[in-house]
């Protein structure tokens, strides 16, 4: 899809690159000539993922808890002392389906920590050096289809992901006429694990989600992972303050007041709405 040199010797960080979506990307930002840092919690988790890509490129792994904004300045530090990174990629999150009126104050600050304050302490942490050094900076935020309707029962992710949104438009303005870009995706539905032994952890679930989708599938990490890399590289330098869904139409899906026809009414029932023929010639 790409020429293979599209990101050559650009330095991207990807928060919880060790799993999933944060791991599909790293993969191709390496085959496209990226130089890779993955950020998480779990250790084993980052060297098992480097040692499975490093036949691709140079990925460096990074402990770190993007809650805490010293473990968040520590690393960018460490980064730093190297040379500066051009691209980051806040794709750490945390979520889980619960009842609102549940959620005990530490469940609130658990998402919201991850999610919110882990976006603002990364994106404030390479700002304010790309600022400082008058370094062009991109970041990348992988927000969810949900962030400006909100959703039940993912109420912390949809709080935090909004803001996510918000940051990224806001700095996109603020930040725009000096060498700073700021976008984000917005995916559906994607199977990792991470992901869907948390939101979706019943088959019912999975059926619910691919019946609600106009194409009938979820998507994929390499779907996912190309609109990134677009994104992030230089050719869509034009593109500053986006929210990029990808999603196969889901959310235009709940939108549109006849959308549900189509799986409602079957053949016969069109044929008897079409008008039937008058014999006139006009
Ligand atoms: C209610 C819960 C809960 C649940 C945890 N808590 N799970 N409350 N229902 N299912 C509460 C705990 O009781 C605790 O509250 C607080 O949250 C923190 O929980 P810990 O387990 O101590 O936190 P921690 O170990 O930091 O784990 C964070 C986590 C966990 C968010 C709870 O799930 C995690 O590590 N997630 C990371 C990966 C992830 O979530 N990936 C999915 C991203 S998918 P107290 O009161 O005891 O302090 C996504 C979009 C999907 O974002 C969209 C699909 C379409
Ligand atoms: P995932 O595999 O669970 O990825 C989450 C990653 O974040 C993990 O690698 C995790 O590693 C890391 N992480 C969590 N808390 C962290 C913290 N405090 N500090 C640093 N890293 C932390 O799930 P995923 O599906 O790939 O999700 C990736 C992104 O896509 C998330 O932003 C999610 O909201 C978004 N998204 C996913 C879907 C989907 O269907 N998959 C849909 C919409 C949006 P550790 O646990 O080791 O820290």
């Amino acid at each position: 899809m790409f020429t293979p040199d599209l990101l050559k010797n650009k330095r991207i960080l990807i928060t919880g690159g060790g799993t999933g979506l944060g791991k599909g990307m790293a993969e191709r930002f390496l085959e496209l000539g990226a130089i890779v840092h993955i950020c998480g919690r779990r250790e084993e988790v980052l060297e098992q993922t480097a040692a499975e890509l490093s036949a691709k490129g140079t990925i460096h792994t990074i402990p770190c808890d993007v809650r805490s904004l010293d473990a968040v300045e520590a690393m960018i530090d460490s980064i730093w002392s190297e040379a500066p990174l051009d691209i980051l990629v806040n794709n750490a999150a945390g979520n889980f389906i619960a009842r609102t009126e549940e959620l005990s104050p530490g469940a609130w600050n658990s998402v919201i920590g991850i999610v919110l304050m882990g976006t603002l302490n990364c994106t404030m942490a390479c700002g304010r050096r790309w600022l400082a050094s008058e370094h062009k900076g991109t970041v990348l935020s992988i927000s969810a289809t949900y962030a400006p309707v909100g959703s039940a029962y993912v109420v912390p992710s949809a709080v935090s992901k909004a803001g996510v949104e918000a940051l990224t438009r806001s700095l996109a303005v603020e930040w725009g006429n000096r060498g700073i870009r700021m976008n984000a995706i917005a995916p559906g539905p994607i199977p990792t694990q991470g992901a869907f032994s948390r939101v979706l952890p019943h088959p019912g679930l999975e059926t619910l989600a691919l019946d609600r989708n106009p194409q009938h599938r979820f998507g994929t990490v390499e779907e996912l992972a190309n609109l990134a890399a677009f994104l992030v590289s230089d050719g869509s330098g034009y593109i500053n303050g986006e929210v990029i869904r990808m999603d196969g139409g889901e959310f235009l899906q709940g939108a549109g007041e006849f959308s549900n026809l189509g799986r409602v009414l079957k053949e016969e029932d069109w044929q008897a709405i079409k008008p039937k023929k008058s014999g006139r010639k006009s």
